[in-house]
């Protein structure tokens, strides 16, 4: 049977139905928090809720760099307010998404170009790989720069889609320059290797240290 919802759709020009169902999904995954508009997925509220804050509260933790911006990261040079809060971006019309003061355009594998070594407490590697870092040689150059760049002791948040469609092949298995950090307990977590429940793309949190 033919549902009125069907019905309608057949007759309304396909370009606007298209629209409409973009405008639809658009709705669907965003979420107001205050005034800012949040991504709604279970993975952000592990990172907005709790792995954020855990170092936003602590002092060690004070040069902070965070990877790949775009329109729902935005809202997070706030909870940064009171860091030295770097951003890092391949694609020069999302700066804006990025830090005010600290905002650099390039590829994450070109991180030691800006920055010097030893500089950062903490980086923040999320939604990248598999997102732009594929390719095995690109994903081990970029490891390699935030281990040159971290200071001993810093940690590695790295968050990533661990489907076989989103994932270019398994990188904590395969990647040499991921394995010359050791693993980080995260406290809040209460483990080093978090898997997000219920997340449509598997997306999970590895979190590592630097070692001295
Ligand atoms: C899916 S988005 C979101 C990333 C964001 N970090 C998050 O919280 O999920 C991935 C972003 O990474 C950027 N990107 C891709 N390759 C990159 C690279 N090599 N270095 C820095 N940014 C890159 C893309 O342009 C895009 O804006």
């Amino acid at each position: 049977m033919i549902q009125l919802k069907d019905a309608v759709k057949s007759i309304l020009p396909k370009p606007l139905v298209k629209t409409v169902q973009n405008l639809r999904y658009e709705a669907s995954i965003r979420r107001l928090r205050g005034l800012d508009f949040h991504l709604n997925f279970p993975d952000r509220f592990i990172l907005e809720d709790i792995i954020i804050p855990y170092f936003v509260n602590r002092s060690e933790f004070h040069k902070i760099l965070f990877v790949g911006c775009e329109w729902y990261t935005k809202p997070y040079k706030k909870y940064f307010k009171n860091k030295e809060y770097w951003t890092i971006e391949i694609e020069p019309q999302k700066a804006k998404y990025g830090s005010k003061q600290h905002h650099i355009t390039d590829a994450l594998q070109n991180l030691s170009l800006h920055v010097a070594e030893n500089y950062f407490d903490l980086i923040i590697f999320t939604g990248v790989f598999g997102h732009g870092i594929n390719r095995k040689e690109d994903t081990e150059q970029a490891f390699a720069q935030c281990f040159q760049c971290l200071r001993a002791g810093g940690i590695l948040v790295f968050g990533w889609d661990d489907k076989p469609e989103y994932k270019p092949f398994p990188v904590l298995e395969e990647c040499e320059n991921l394995k010359k950090f050791a693993p980080y307990f995260f406290p809040p977590l209460a483990t080093a290797n978090y898997i997000v429940k219920d997340c449509p793309f598997g997306h999970r949190f590895d979190f590592y240290i630097k070692p001295n």
